[in-house]
């Protein structure tokens, strides 16, 4: 058996496993794993297997692994369908039946498990005359958390979210495999530092605590239209309505003394909004906080106004370049803000952006993102999240240690909702962890919803404003600060 033939016919063997922090601990014959990473998608991880790493002694501890024969034509694209954690309050009927159309499409003609047939004629989005889509499904469970595999024509995987049920996002999994790249020991080491030297500090708390709810209203309701005055219908990566916003949030990072750029990363997409605070003594060290702006409507509307997933992130960062300014913080390290699109579609944006500081070699010693801050279930307490499956878990306790001294009204907890813009940084090795509403499942009923608007029940602003601090202090923290001379301060 060989794993690459002639004439664009692969064969290759995927193992999917369990999500483990550190493969290396994994394997026992090296580089089977380390060397074949395919990625991690919502807490499972793949990778591509030769055949004398078939030998089950070439690794321990998988037992919940599991193996898929992939097979396709040509060069297809392989894309990971994962469906949300949520709350089972979010199970609705409606959403039942959405996942069984999706099903009975997937079934249809026999296209389970490899049979490669072509698809025709089931939606508007992809034309008739399609190539095609094969696909390849392993494990679509029964229950909440599922996933599976397709193998899709290249120029279709961009719009591929298009399709799918509400709760569900695609991934794109690279053409080939790369090398694992756990966080550096010594970038680990840092973090730990950081972590041992948190202490209340009442400057830093002066200084997020500048952070304004009014302005943060504002802000949520031009990104969303609310407002009537930005015009703006849909911050999805494809429209219009999001090169509007993406000029926009230049405009307003660069008032707070940012240098920003609109970075495109990808045909007709809108671009990455990246901004720079320069660092005040020298050094390579860079701390990136960042959230995506663009959104997702309802399947069939054009609407997608996107006020909680992630117009709440980007108002955070927002929030936190605004009280930069006016307090007058100048970093002792560089420091990043950046706005991604192409989120949705399978974090594209962050993807390009992450890879880019890998090959520059830049030394992020913290990335936090932000997605989702803004929604808790009514009666709940205001909560943080932090990722369960994704992430450097020393950058997660060093955020949740944050949060007790500077928000201590949050409770903070674990959530099994994933793979957020910070996944793009982990897998380049980057110390990176996601700050999100809630210490569970997405409870959000607007979730990837035309109606996902800020003035509604449960959207809860003072929420968002209390994980920017925590996300602001960690910035301060872990940066490091002083003030412009010409500045008064409080
Ligand atoms: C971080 O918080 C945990 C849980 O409250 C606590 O046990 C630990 O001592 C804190 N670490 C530091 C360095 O403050
Ligand atoms: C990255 O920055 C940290 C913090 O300043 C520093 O300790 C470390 O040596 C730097 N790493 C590299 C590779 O330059
Ligand atoms: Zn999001």
């Amino acid at each position: 058996m060989v794993f690459s033939q002639p004439a664009g016919f692969a064969t290759a063997l995927l193992l999917i496993t369990p999500y483990t922090p550190n493969i290396v601990t994994v394997e026992t014959t090296p580089g089977c794993l380390t060397d074949n990473f395919y990625g991690t998608y919502g807490g499972r991880s793949v990778f591509r297997l030769s055949l004398p790493c078939l030998d089950s002694s070439s690794f321990h501890g998988l037992d919940e692994a599991s193996l898929v024969p992939y097979e396709a034509n040509g060069d297809r694209e392989l894309i990971w369908l994962q469906e949300a954690a949520i709350d089972s309050a979010l199970v609705t009927p409606e959403y039942q039946a959405e996942v069984q159309d999706f099903f009975r499409w997937l079934e249809e003609d026999g296209h389970i498990m490899g049979s490669g047939q072509q698809l025709s004629g089931h939606q508007q989005i992809l034309s008739a005359a399609d190539p095609g889509i094969e696909l390849q499904l392993v494990n679509i469970q029964p229950e909440g958390g599922s996933y599976g595999l397709i193998a899709i024509e290249p120029s279709l995987a961009p719009s591929i979210e298009a399709l799918l049920p509400r709760y569900w996002k695609p991934y794109t999994l690279p053409k080939q495999p790369s090398s694992y790249l756990p966080v550096p020991k010594p970038a680990l080491e840092h973090v730990r530092n950081l972590l041992e030297t948190v202490r209340f500090d009442p400057t830093v708390s002066s200084v997020v605590n500048s952070i304004s709810l009014i302005q943060m209203r504002k802000d949520i309701r031009w990104l969303t239209g609310e407002d009537g005055v930005s015009g703006i219908v849909s911050r999805h990566s494809f429209a219009d309505g999001s090169r509007v916003a993406a000029a926009w949030l230049k405009e307003r990072f660069e008032e707070t003394g940012a240098t920003c750029e609109l970075k495109p990363f990808m045909r007709g997409f809108a671009p990455n909004v990246a901004c720079k605070y320069s660092a005040s003594v020298d050094t390579t060290a860079t701390v990136l906080i960042s959230g995506h702006y663009d959104s997702r409507g309802s399947f069939g509307s054009q609407r997608a106004p996107g006020g909680n997933d992630d117009g709440s992130g980007t108002i955070a960062l927002l929030g936190i370049a605004r009280a930069i300014a006016n307090t007058g913080v100048k970093f002792r390290s560089n420091v990043e803000l950046v706005a991604f699109a192409g989120e949705e579609q399978g974090l594209y944006g962050s993807k390009a952006y992450a890879r880019e500081m890998r090959q520059k070699n830049a030394n992020i010693t913290v990335m936090i993102q932000a997605d989702m801050l803004g929604y808790h279930a009514p009666g709940e307490p205001p909560q943080l999240g932090l990722p369960m499956y994704i992430g450097t878990v020393e950058v997660a306790q060093l955020v949740s240690n944050m949060s007790a001294i500077y928000s201590p009204e949050l409770t903070v907890g674990y959530t099994a909702a994933c793979c957020s813009d910070h996944q793009s940084f982990h897998e380049q090795g980057f110390p990176a962890t996601q700050v999100f509403e809630r210490a569970g499942p997405i409870a959000d009923p607007m979730y990837h919803n035309s109606a996902d608007l800020s003035e509604r029940p449960g959207y809860d602003l003072s929420q968002i404003r209390s994980i920017a601090k925590v996300q602001f202090a960690t910035l301060l923290h872990a940066a490091g600060f002083d003030f412009s001379d010409d500045e008064d301060l409080k």
